[in-house]
């Protein structure tokens, strides 16, 4: 039997490689994090948009960057737009890019949201032939899509994994109104300009209807060693309410906040939803925050594509503090 096992773990370091095997990792990181640039290629001269960019959708991959009103013509009919991730460890290596097209926009206050859907996508993180046989390894893994889900495509799923090359962080989002409330994990998130905030919550979850009918809701910034806690509650998301006492830690109400948030919270964030936006899988909350108040300091909790984390082990770069 256990040479049974040994000769499988042979063989699958052969075939995939000998780095971190998992699809994602967890990271401790400072927010804003530092380990990955992102950058805006074909409209002059590159443009960082790491504190100014996220994930809109699922299905269809779509990916937002905020502009100001006036730029955001410009990106319409660019033919060579893309994302570049560049790490800033050690040499500034290129991990990964995504070509983009252009999609569709929609204003908010001083600010336009542009969606693109990828064009293309190349990964650097590994040599070619441990990415294909990874990414053989992940659709055959893939579970059935479920009733009522919008499918996430293969061409989708690898250019979400250079996507997540860049570490994201998670937030937990209270939201409530009179007996009606939830809190959740999310980190389809980021923000898009001049005091904007945008987050992507799946239609087909209890969670976007209830945020859509309250329009107000708190992210609280996980301390790392909280991250396995944060995650326990992902089934919120399919709940239309819950009971607070049932939570797995203690909440507290900071001043002025009238939504319990978790004790551990390093930071919250109060925002004020000004525009729902429905987008394939996922509806696009645009907001203000109205409220941002530190409470403690120390790694919060990241996630990034575990092809991010076999680079730096690759490169003898790991992380500290990662599960
Ligand atoms: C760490 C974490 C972050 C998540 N972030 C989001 C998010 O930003 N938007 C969203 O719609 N769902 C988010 N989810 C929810 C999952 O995509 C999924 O809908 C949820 O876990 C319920 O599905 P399940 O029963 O298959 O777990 C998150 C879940 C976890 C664990």
């Amino acid at each position: 039997m256990q040479i049974l096992q040994q000769l499988r773990s042979s063989l699958e370091k052969l075939l995939l490689g000998p780095w971190d095997l998992r699809h994602q990792c967890t990271l401790g990181l400072h927010d804003p994090q530092s380990e990955v640039t992102v950058w805006l290629h074909g409209l002059g001269p590159r443009r960082d948009v790491t504190d100014n960019h996220l994930m809109a959708c699922g299905a269809p991959f779509t990916i937002c960057i905020g502009f100001d009103r006036e730029e955001s013509a410009l990106t319409k009919g660019v033919a060579n737009l893309a994302l570049k991730f560049h790490e800033n460890s050690s040499n500034q290596e290129l991990l990964g890019e995504i070509a983009l097209q252009f999609t569709s926009s929609l204003h908010v206050g001083s600010q336009t949201l542009c969606f693109f859907h990828t064009a293309g996508y190349q990964n650097h993180c590994l040599p070619r032939h441990y990415l294909w046989t990874r990414s053989l390894r992940e659709t055959l893994r893939r579970p059935p899509t479920r009733d009522g889900e919008v499918a996430i495509t293969a061409h989708e799923s690898r250019a979400m994994s250079v996507f997540y090359i860049c570490p994201r962080p998670v937030v937990l989002v209270s939201v409530a109104e009179g007996q009606t409330g939830n809190m959740f994990p999310m980190n389809v998130m980021g923000r898009v300009g001049n005091g904007y905030f945008a987050f992507g919550l799946n239609g087909t979850r209890s969670a976007a209807p209830l945020v859509e009918l309250v329009g107000r809701v708190v992210l609280s910034s996980i301390p790392f060693e909280q991250a396995s806690v944060a995650t326990s509650l992902r089934g919120n998301h399919r709940k239309p309410s819950i009971d607070w006492t049932q939570l797995p830690f203690a909440t507290t109400k900071p001043d002025g906040v009238e939504i319990p948030v978790p004790e551990f919270a390093l930071r919250i964030r109060e925002m004020q939803v000004e525009a729902a936006h429905k987008l394939g899988s996922h509806t696009l909350f645009v907001a203000k925050t109205i409220r941002d108040q530190r409470l403690g300091d120390g790694p919060e909790f990241f996630v990034a594509h575990g092809l991010y984390r076999a680079w730096r082990q690759r490169k003898g770069l790991d992380h500290t503090e990662t599960t």
